[in-house]
C-alpha cells in the first residue's frame, strides 16, 4: 500500500518525509487555505519535495472551467494529478483529460457505483471519504471493501484512495483490504509508529545502559 500525505504544509511534508518515504500528497481547498502561500507556487514547491503524484484540486464547477483550470495544473509539474469532484462536469473534464494523458484523482466518493463511474471515465485515482462516510453513521471501510471486490472482477485501472482518515485503525484496515494507497493527514504518521511497549522497552534499555 502506498502512502500518501493529506495536507498543504509544505513544513510538515518535509519534516515526514525525513523518516517515512512519501509517496505522494493529496491537497484539497480547505486545506489550501489552511497554508499563506499561492496555490501554483505552492504545488510547485511541493512536487520538488515529494517525488509522486502530487494532488492539486479545481476550483471550478461547469467542465469548460475544470478543463481550462485542469491544463493550467497539470502544466505546473509533471508529477500534477488533477483533483475533479465527482460530479457530471467533473466525469466530462475526466474523459477529456483522460485522453489527453493527464492524470485524475475523482474526490468525494461516496459509493461504489460512484467509484465505477469515476473507473469508466478513466480516473486515475477515485478518493474514498471513509470518515465523512463513517460520520453519518455508513462504515466507509465497507465502502473501500466493496470498490476493491469490484474493481477486482474487470480490468480497472483506478486506483483505489482511501481518504478522509480519521484515526490508525482506518490505516490497517485499508492495508488489509488491500488499497493502493492511502492519504493520511500528518499527525498520523507519528501515531502509526507509537506503541506504549516500545517506549517501555526503550527506557528500560537505556536504564541497563546506566543511561537514565
Ligand atoms: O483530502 C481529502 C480528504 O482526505 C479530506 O478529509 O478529514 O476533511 O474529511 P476530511
Amino acid at each position: 500500500m502506498k502512502f500518501f500525505i493529506d495536507t498543504a504544509d509544505i513544513h510538515q511534508i518535509k519534516e515526514i518525509n525525513q523518516w517515512f518515504p512519501l509517496d505522494g500528497v493529496t491537497t484539497n481547498p480547505t486545506l489550501v487555505a489552511q497554508v499563506e502561500q499561492e496555490h501554483h507556487h505552492l504545488i510547485r514547491s511541493i512536487s520538488e519535495v515529494v517525488k509522486g503524484p502530487v494532488s492539486a484540486e479545481v476550483l471550478s464547477t461547469s467542465s469548460e472551467e475544470m478543463l481550462k483550470e485542469a491544463r493550467e495544473l497539470a502544466g505546473l509539474h509533471s508529477q500534477v494529478v488533477v483533483k475533479l469532484p465527482l460530479t457530471q462536469q467533473g466525469l466530462i473534464t475526466t474523459r477529456i483529460l483522460s485522453k489527453e494523458n493527464i492524470p485524475t484523482n475523482l474526490t468525494l466518493c461516496f459509493s461504489a457505483l460512484q467509484a465505477l463511474a469515476a473507473a469508466r471515465a478513466g480516473a486515475t485515482f477515485v478518493s474514498i471519504f471513509v470518515g465523512r462516510l463513517d460520520d453519518i453513521g455508513i462504515d466507509g471501510m465497507e465502502i473501500v471493501s466493496q470498490v476493491i471486490h469490484i474493481f477486482s472482477h474487470y480490468q480497472v485501472d483506478t486506483k483505489v484512495l482511501v481518504a478522509s482518515v480519521r484515526h490508525v485503525s482506518h490505516l490497517l484496515a485499508a492495508a488489509e483490504l488491500g488499497a493502493d494507497m492511502v492519504t493520511i493527514p500528518p499527525a498520523l504518521f507519528s501515531q502509526m509508529i507509537q506503541h506504549p511497549l516500545t517506549d517501555k522497552g526503550l527506557t528500560q534499555f537505556l536504564k541497563s545502559a546506566g543511561r537514565l
